[in-house]
């Protein structure tokens, strides 16, 4: 073991509990990029543990592991956190405590997991998000308030869910929002409450979806909108107002 690689992980035997972090990916002590802690220090292992000395970390990123959860205390350990990934798990669920501190928390990834709901109001302590994915999970229903809260969020990625419908309020809480991208779902119906408070939206995707019917209205209030996608679906006729 060289030098290097003994201070390194002695940094990570402190404070942060055992298998929390852990990046299931290759063994021995090398750095692979899919399990990085950006800004920080960087490894890996079965058993990733991180210190107080990687309390300043802005990014973390774990992609391609095997986290079926978000460790609880992510935020209260790691303050700073800005940018937040959890890519190509197996996270099933997930809980709104799991953001507890999570104030500083600009963008968060949760794209291509196993998870099949999303909590009421899940992200209701992520006040600074701007930026949320979520695309690529087998959701099948969207109720309640799932984004509560999320007052400054601009960019929502709803993509490749297999999802036939959902209430328009579930966006009521999002007065920020200006990309909206939902295509390649299972959507039917757009109904006319569609987006009626979110007056800032300027993108919206549709691509892919099974849609028969955009009721008249749907789009009415959103003087912003510049782009609006809903290629593939079965319309039939366009009418203008
Ligand atoms: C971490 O951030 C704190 C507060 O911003 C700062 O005082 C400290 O020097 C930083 N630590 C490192 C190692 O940069
Ligand atoms: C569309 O979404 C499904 C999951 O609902 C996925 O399996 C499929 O690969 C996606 N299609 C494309 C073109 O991304
Ligand atoms: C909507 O956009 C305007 C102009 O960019 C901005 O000033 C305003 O704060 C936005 N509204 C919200 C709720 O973010």
């Amino acid at each position: 073991m060289k030098i290097y690689t003994v201070l390194v992980l002695t940094l990570f035997l402190k404070t942060y509990s055992a298998d929390i972090l852990s990046c299931g990916s290759s063994l021995g002590y090398s750095i692979p990029t899919m399990c990085r802690i950006s800004g920080g220090s960087v490894a890996d292992g079965e058993s990733l543990q991180i210190s107080n000395a990687n309390a300043n970390i802005t990014t973390l990123s774990f992609s391609n592991t095997e986290f079926t959860s978000i460790p609880a205390d992510t935020f209260v350990k790691f303050q700073n956190i800005k940018v937040f990934y959890v890519t190509n798990n197996n996270l099933k669920s997930f809980y709104g405590s799991s953001f507890q501190n999570a104030k500083q928390l600009t963008q968060m990834s949760l794209f291509t997991n196993q998870i099949t709901a999303i909590p009421n109001q899940a992200f209701s302590l992520c006040s600074s998000l701007n930026k949320l994915s979520i695309y690529n999970n087998p959701i099948i229903d969207l109720s309640e308030s799932p984004f509560a809260g999320l007052t400054q969020l601009q960019e929502l990625s709803l993509e490749d869910l297999p999802l036939e419908s959902f209430d328009s309020s579930i966006f009521v809480h999002l007065p920020a929002l200006e990309k909206l991208d939902i295509t390649n779902c299972s959507l039917r119906v757009i109904d006319k409450d569609f987006l009626d408070s979110n007056l800032n939206i300027t993108e919206i995707k549709l691509y892919d979806n099974d849609i028969v019917t955009i009721e008249d209205g749907a789009f009415s209030t959103l003087v912003s909108l510049n782009y609006l996608d809903v290629s593939y679906n079965l319309l039939t006729s366009l009418k203008t107002v």
